[in-house]
């Protein structure tokens, strides 16, 4: 998923991370984010070690990704769970870097299946190292992130290869497509609840978790997360549509023109089959050849001018507010403000 805008300043020399969109609550606090902001840096460096090898080549495409930049999402919300119980330690930090390795593993093994040429702004693994170097390299971080995780707890390990699983099965289902008389809609919802959902969820869970939290209140951080995860992916499928490309790091259409079927284009065809010319105009364009830039420009164009985008955006807002809901119950706190105002930033933003 494109997450709203933090940057790393270079990571490999200048660790301090800057708070993304809807973190700005946490300004109010001086002491509480210098704290997030400290252990964030120190789970940066952790996990650029984790990726570190003797290996010549794989000690370049392994930190390849994370050098290029990305917005530390699924760590600051490990961290910042954590502070809504006993705060952070070493056992949050690793899990935090554990959670991040998993999200950079997926998105080398991503960009191959989706054949995506580029990644946060550069050209993706494969196109560097093509596909087979991509995909164990892929494989090299989801060891390490394993073995890290084993070294922390069996809950730990249990909550990980669980999501492992949804992972996988995430891509696994977007890929065969809906199977029979599957309902697409609910498919679609699945795919993303299994591939960005699980991982969101996890992050949040396991801050909670190790953060000191008893059983009920992992599972609203879990819930959490899996909601605001399910809104990320659903804003990020829309801006695969209209971003440009330089907001993004991402080449807009790639969706489309592989033929991954997004909300967009899911509305698009329930709305032609009950006889809207401009979804079906626009539909003819998508089903068509999208092999050229031009023709993959005029298809984007024309799903984003037709009201299906802004009812894409509207089920986006309803996860959102869902990941607020979660919540809800939970004492009223600067860091309960954050997570509120995050799940409205995931659904507000261009890249
Ligand atoms: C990005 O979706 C893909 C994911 C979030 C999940 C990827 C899962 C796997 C590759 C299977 C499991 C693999 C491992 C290594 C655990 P997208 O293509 O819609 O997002 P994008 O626009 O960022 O590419
Ligand atoms: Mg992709």
């Amino acid at each position: 998923m494109t997450d709203p805008s933090v940057q790393t300043d270079s990571p490999a020399d200048a660790l301090t991370i800057k708070l993304p969109a809807g973190f700005d609550v946490l300004a109010a606090d001086e002491a509480l984010s210098a704290g997030i902001t400290e252990a964030l840096d120190q789970v940066e460096e952790q996990l650029l070690e984790a990726l570190t090898t003797d290996d010549e080549l794989t000690n370049t495409s392994a930190r390849y990704l994370a050098e290029a930049g990305g917005k530390r999402i699924r760590p600051l919300l490990t961290v910042l769970t954590a502070q809504l119980f006993d705060g952070v330690n070493a056992e949050v930090r690793q899990a935090a870097a554990v959670m991040e390795m998993i999200h950079l593993a997926t998105l080398y093994h991503d960009d191959v299946m989706d054949s995506a040429p580029l990644r946060r702004g550069t050209p993706s693994a494969h196109e560097v190292w093509g596909n087979s170097v991509a995909i164990l390299t892929g494989d090299l971080i989801l060891s390490r992130a394993s073995r890290m995780m084993a070294e922390l707890s069996q809950e730990g390990a249990r909550v990980q290869s669980h999501t492992f699983e949804r992972l996988v099965m995430g891509q696994l289902h977007e890929t065969v497509g809906p199977q029979g008389s599957e309902d697409a809609y609910k498919h679609y919802l699945s795919v993303i609840a299994d591939k960005t959902g699980s991982l969101v969820a996890a992050a949040a869970r396991l801050g909670a978790h190790f953060g000191g939290a008893e059983g009920a209140q992992t599972q609203l951080l879990h819930d959490y997360g899996e909601a605001v995860g399910i809104a990320f992916q659903l804003a990020d499928d829309i801006i695969d549509l209209a971003a440009d490309g330089e907001a993004s790091g991402k080449t807009p259409g790639t969706d489309l023109r592989e033929g991954v079927p997004t909300l967009p284009v899911l509305l698009l065809r329930g709305a032609a089959a009950q006889g809207d010319e401009a979804a079906r105009d626009a539909l003819t364009l998508v089903d068509g050849d999208l092999s050229s830039d031009e023709a993959l420009a005029e298809a984007v164009s024309a799903v984003v001018a037709h009201p299906v985008t802004e009812r894409a955006w509207e089920v986006a807002r309803s996860w959102s507010a869902r990941a607020k809901e979660a919540i809800a119950d939970l004492p009223d706190s600067t860091v309960k403000q954050a997570l509120n105002s995050f799940a409205d930033a995931v659904v507000d933003r261009e890249g």
